[in-house]
């Protein structure tokens, strides 16, 4: 595709013309059985050459309705990909064991493909989009035979809201179906949005596993040849091999963080004011006067973003409340007021279940008691489920692999879940969730935090100066890898505001587009949110935690809502300002000065260390790294050396 004519995509596929993929444009295909209810040309047109190409057996329109849904999960309790759980322990629920080769994200196999390779910059992966799809386009020839083709219509965000977007994902797997009814707005409704030609991102999805004729299926079909492709300048989404959470569910990070970040940041080159898709739980904090602010938080995957939506505070503070808007995904415009609101894209939870109980995190675990699927977590001999940190291990189990296990096999190292085993649950049913997280207008956001996994290094919390600093130290943020992620975990790197593998463009104009951001609504007269950088994971010379965590979290907010009311002290460092022992509320809890040292210490030689790979991370992205940061960086550098440590 030329430039010009990638530019023109790129206008105009927000609106108009969802771009025909390279599979014999408006091939007619036979048996399209299109209901009436679809009258958008182009999107027939689309469906049609994508059906040519992948050649599935038949094609369902999904309408969804509870109905469908319910026949959808019991065709696949017949095909072995579900097994109902005990209707008497959890209604409505199932759970589904994926092939162990399908068990999270692939990163490696996750590519962003404008036309040059700078625009995906040095932290994607990336291949020259004409080649791209010529390999995608052999994946996908005839990957959909033996197989039905559902097309699933949703819309991120609440239905018409300003901030909200269209997409469409077609797909060969009827559990990619059922799960986008529970974590989008699905149905048929999302089709008189669209009208006869509103735009819509085009996702396409296949397991990757046709089936030969009268060739027998296997509960959880998949390929060991995964692609997770984004084009981001014609808004395309293509998923080959993977039945997986964000790898197929194209809602989500596909569509909701990498395609949208490109979004946000096009809308600026088209004349908006550009807005943000962050890898961002929101939560509302009401103080016992009642008084609510908004605070959106970005923490890597499985670092803890579900478990601090649904904060329960600890007796202590009673009067204090907090409420869920969303767990994982922010979008965040700008409004005419000049303050930044937040929409959840989102209309469901796909949580980590490891580490869920009803003591760290009671509101999930209400929200899990019915009308949920559970995928890789372990089954009780009464036909519920199990996973590690829920409670005391029941004395048989069957496994995430469907074998037998008992708390010998525990003691031995083998997990009964996976450990990015998860739960996918409307946000409905959340007992905290917040009177206007379907708001069209999404919530104004007076706080941004940032918290890696670092058992060093990184103190409990930390207040920028300034906006500035606040994109630095997001920016340069690290955390350990999670099994969140296909390969090794409890690596330290850096993950700059969490979205490393969600960022859509090259990562040095994400960070120039927040700075960007800032400018603009400050030079409107606009006070910009406060931003915080947190880490609940720093461990004692046992390598246990020392931060009780959780629900004890709700003592960093309170201290965050009482600086944003101007009434909280706190000393200032090398890099920002921090409370003392005595800053912060300890009611109800033991937690010693001695213990909050170890939790709050600046060590010089290890923050060192920790600039030097700040450092590289800069140099990867040198040739398009605002200055601004570099100059952040030599600031604190100079600090580092004149003041050496500061007061814990
Ligand atoms: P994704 O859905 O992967 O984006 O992750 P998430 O950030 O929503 O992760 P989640 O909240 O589900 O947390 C995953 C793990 O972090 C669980 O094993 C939790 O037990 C653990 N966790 C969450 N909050 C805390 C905390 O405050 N302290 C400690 N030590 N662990 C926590
Ligand atoms: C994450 O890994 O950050 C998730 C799960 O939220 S997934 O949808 O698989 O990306
Ligand atoms: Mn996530």
């Amino acid at each position: 595709m030329s430039h010009a004519r990638a530019q023109a995509a790129m206008t105009a596929s927000a609106r108009s013309v969802p771009p025909t993929p390279d599979a014999g444009a408006g091939a007619a295909v036979q048996g399209l059985d299109a209901p009436a209810w679809v009258r958008h040309a182009r999107l027939l047109e689309w469906v049609a050459a994508i059906a040519a190409l992948a050649q599935p057996d038949r094609i369902h329109w999904c309408d969804g309705s509870q109905e469908e849904y319910d026949r959808l999960c019991e065709q696949m309790v017949g095909a072995g990909t579900l097994r109902r759980l005990n209707p008497a322990k959890r209604p409505n629920s199932f759970l589904a064991l994926s092939d162990p080769g399908d068990v999270a994200r692939v990163e490696d196999r996750t590519f962003i493909c404008p036309e040059k390779r700078e625009d995906a910059g040095p932290t994607n992966n990336w291949v020259e989009p004409r080649e791209m799809r010529a390999t995608l386009r052999g994946l996908f020839e005839g990957c959909m035979r033996g197989r039905t083709l559902y097309v699933v219509p949703f819309s991120m965000g609440p239905l018409g809201s300003h901030i909200a977007h269209v997409g469409i994902e077609l797909t060969d797997s009827p559990y990619v179906a059922v799960s986008m009814r529970i974590m989008t707005r699905m149905g048929r409704t999302v089709y008189d949005i669209l009208g006869e030609d509103g735009g819509f991102v085009p996702c396409v999805h296949s397991v990757g596993k046709p089936l030969a004729a009268g060739e027998a299926d296997v509960p959880w079909p998949c390929s060991p040849t995964k692609y997770i492709v984004h084009f981001p300048e014609t808004r395309e989404i293509w998923s080959y091999g993977s039945g997986y959470g964000g790898n197929a569910l194209l809602g989500k990070k596909c569509f909701a963080l990498r395609i949208a970040s490109n979004m946000g940041r096009q809308d600026v080159q088209s004349g908006g004011i550009g807005w943000l898709a962050e890898h961002m739980l929101i939560l509302g904090v009401t103080s016992p006067e009642g008084r609510k602010y908004h605070v959106a938080a970005a923490f890597p995957s499985a670092c803890g973003k579900t478990n601090f939506a649904m904060l329960v505070p600890p007796k202590a503070f009673e009067g204090w409340k907090v409420t869920t808007i969303g767990d994982d995904i922010a979008w965040i415009k700008p409004h005419s007021d000049g303050r930044l609101y937040a929409i959840n894209p989102e209309a469901g939870f796909f949580g980590v279940a490891p580490g869920t109980s009803w003591k760290t995190n009671p509101n999930c675990l209400a929200t899990l008691s019915e009308n949920t699927i559970f995928t890789n977590v372990a089954l009780t001999d009464d036909g519920d489920v199990w996973w590690e940190g829920l409670s005391e291990p029941p004395a048989h189990l069957i496994d995430w692999q469907g074998r037998d296990w008992t708390p010998a096999d525990g003691k031995a190292g083998r997990k009964a879940a996976h450990p990015n085993s998860r739960f996918t649950v409307s946000i409905a049913q959340c007992p905290s969730i917040d009177p206007r997280w379907d708001s069209v207008d999404g919530v104004p956001i007076d706080a941004f935090i940032f918290g890696g996994r670092r058992s060093t290094t990184v103190p409990l919390v930390t207040e920028a100066r300034d906006w500035v600093e606040g994109v630095y130290m997001a920016a340069t943020m690290g955390s350990e890898t999670t099994a969140a992620q296909a390969g090794a975990t409890g690596v330290v790197r850096r993950d700059p505001f969490a979205m490393l593998p969600f960022c859509g463009y090259n990562m040095a104009d994400y960070f120039a587009h927040w700075l960007d951001l800032g400018h603009r609504l400050q030079a409107g007269g606009a006070k910009l949110p406060k931003i915080f950088c947190v880490n609940w994971f720093r461990t004692d010379e046992n390598g246990k935690f020392v931060w009780p965590g959780f629900g004890e979290n709700m003592r960093v907010l309170k201290w965050m809502i009482d600086r944003l009311e101007g009434r909280a002290e706190g000393v200032e460092h090398v890099f920002g300002t921090s409370p003392r022992h005595g800053d912060l509320s300890w009611s109800g809890l033991d937690f010693n000065p001695a213990d909050y040292a170890k939790i709050s210490s600046i060590d010089k030689a290890a923050w060192v260390q920790e600039l030097a790979l700040h450092e590289e991370l800069f140099e990867r992205l040198a040739p398009r790294l605002p200055r601004a940061l570099r100059a952040v960086k030599a600031q604190l550098e100079e600090r580092l050396q004149t003041e050496g440590r500061a007061a814990a």
